[in-house]
C-alpha cells in the first residue's frame, strides 16, 4: 500500500486538537478530506489546515480515502463506523465506542464481516505510565490482580463546548465521556478478565447549582447527565474493582488514579510505585523514570496505521473496548433502578 489516504468524520475539538495534527505528522498518510454537518466548520477547518477535500455528504468522501476517523458526538459513532466499514474502510473511532452493547456487537461484526480494522481512541493505554505498568504486569511482579481502585476525579470541570451535557447526543455525562478512559486503563491491565456484576450509583446535584466551573459556561438548567458516579463491580476471575468519577465532586483536588492490589504485590500507576512486603520488610519502589520516547497522541495515531499497513495487532481491540461500554452501560442501569446488575 502507497500513502494511507485519511478522512476526518466531525472536526471539532479533538479532531482539530489532536488527531489532525498527530496523523499530518506521518509521512504515511495523506490527509484527504474532511466532513461536519456543520459546513461552514468543515470549510474553516479545510481551509485553515489545507485539507483538499470538504463533503457535506460522507458517502461521497469514501472514493478519496482509505480509512476514517470519527470524531462526532458519541450517538453517531456506531452508524457511521458501520457504514464506513462497509464500505470497506478502517476506521479510528473516538470514545466510548459507542452508547451501548448492542451497538459495539454491530460494530465488531461489520468490522469481521469486512475484514478492515477498528481501533478505539482510548488513548490512555498509550501514555508512559501505562506502557510501564503493563511491562510490570506481565512480567509477573504483581501477581493476579486482586482488588483494583479507579479515581478519575474533576473538582469542576464540566465541559462547556460541545454537546457533552446532553443525554441524548452523548448517552450520558462524566463516566461515557472521562471515567471511561481509567476504567478501560484499568481493565487492560487487569488482562483478560470478564464483568460479571456491576452495582453504582450517579449524581447530577453539583452541576445544577451554580458554582464555578474551570472549562467554560454551560446552561444549568440544560444538563441532563451525571456529574458524579460511584460503582463496585466484580470480575469473573474474583477480582473486584471500586471506581469513582467525576466532572463536579466537592474534593480538594482532581484525581488521576489506577491502583491494583495484586497477590504478590501492588502497583499505583500515576505516578508509578510497586507496594510489597516480605516476613520483615515493607518495601515501597518508585519507578523514577520511563523510557517512551513518543507523546501517547502519535503512539495511537503509529499503531493505526502500523495496523493498517503491516497487520500488526492493535493495542484497543474492538472486543475489549465492547467490555467497557458494557460495564458503562450496567452502571447507568444500576443507578436507575438501584440494583445490581448481573452481566
Ligand atoms: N479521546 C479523548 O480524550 C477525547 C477528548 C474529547 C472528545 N472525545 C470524543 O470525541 C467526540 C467529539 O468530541 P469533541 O470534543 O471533538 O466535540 P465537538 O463538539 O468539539 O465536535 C464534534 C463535531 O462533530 C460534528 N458533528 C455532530 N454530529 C455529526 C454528524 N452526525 N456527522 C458529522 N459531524 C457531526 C459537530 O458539528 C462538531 O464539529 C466525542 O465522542 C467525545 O467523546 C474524546
Amino acid at each position: 500500500m502507497s500513502k494511507i489516504r485519511l478522512g476526518f468524520i466531525g472536526v471539532g475539538g479533538i479532531a482539530t486538537g489532536r488527531h489532525i495534527p498527530t496523523f499530518r505528522t506521518f509521512d504515511e498518510v495523506e490527509i484527504m478530506a474532511v466532513q461536519d454537518i456543520n459546513q461552514e466548520r468543515a470549510m474553516k477547518v479545510a481551509n485553515e489546515l489545507g485539507i483538499p477535500e470538504v463533503f457535506s455528504e460522507i458517502e461521497d468522501m469514501y472514493p478519496y480515502v482509505d480509512a476514517v476517523v470519527v470524531s462526532t458526538p458519541n450517538k453517531y459513532h456506531a452508524p457511521i463506523a458501520i457504514d464506513a466499514m462497509n464500505h470497506g474502510k478502517h476506521v479510528l473511532c473516538e470514545k466510548p465506542m459507542a452508547m451501548t452493547t448492542e451497538e459495539c456487537n454491530a460494530m465488531i461484526e461489520a468490522e469481521e464481516e469486512n475484514g478492515v480494522k477498528l481501533h478505539i481512541a482510548y488513548h490512555y493505554r498509550f501514555m508512559k505510565e501505562a506502557i510501564a505498568a503493563k511491562k510490570v504486569i506481565e512480567r509477573g511482579t504483581i501477581g493476579e490482580p486482586l482488588v483494583v481502585r479507579v479515581k478519575g476525579l474533576r473538582r469542576r470541570k464540566v465541559p462547556g463546548w460541545g454537546v457533552f451535557i446532553n443525554q441524548e447526543l452523548q448517552g450520558g455525562g462524566a463516566l461515557i465521556d472521562y471515567g471511561c478512559h481509567l476504567l478501560d486503563l484499568a481493565m487492560y491491565l487487569m488482562g483478560e478478565v470478564k464483568p460479571v456484576e456491576v452495582s453504582s450509583a450517579t449524581y447530577n446535584h453539583l452541576s445544577r447549582s451554580n458554582t464555578v466551573n474551570e472549562w467554560g459556561q454551560f446552561n444549568r438548567d440544560a444538563f441532563e447527565v451525571e456529574d458524579h458516579v460511584s460503582a463496585f463491580i466484580r470480575f469473573n476471575n474474583g477480582a473486584s474493582m471500586l471506581f469513582e468519577t467525576s466532572w463536579a465532586a466537592n474534593i480538594p483536588e482532581d484525581e488521576n488514579h489506577i491502583s491494583i492490589s495484586g497477590a504478590k504485590a501492588g502497583l499505583d500507576v500515576f505516578d508509578m510505585k510497586v507496594n510489597q512486603a516480605d516476613e520483615d520488610l515493607m518495601t515501597t519502589m518508585r519507578i523514577d523514570y520511563i523510557k517512551v520516547d513518543e507523546t501517547y497522541s502519535r503512539l495511537q495515531a503509529e499503531n493505526f496505521i502500523s495496523a493498517i499497513k503491516y497487520n500488526t495487532p492493535l493495542t484497543v481491540k474492538s472486543t475489549e473496548a465492547k467490555e467497557v461500554s458494557k460495564i458503562i452501560e450496567a452502571i447507568y442501569l444500576s443507578s436507575k433502578e438501584q440494583r445490581s446488575i448481573r452481566l
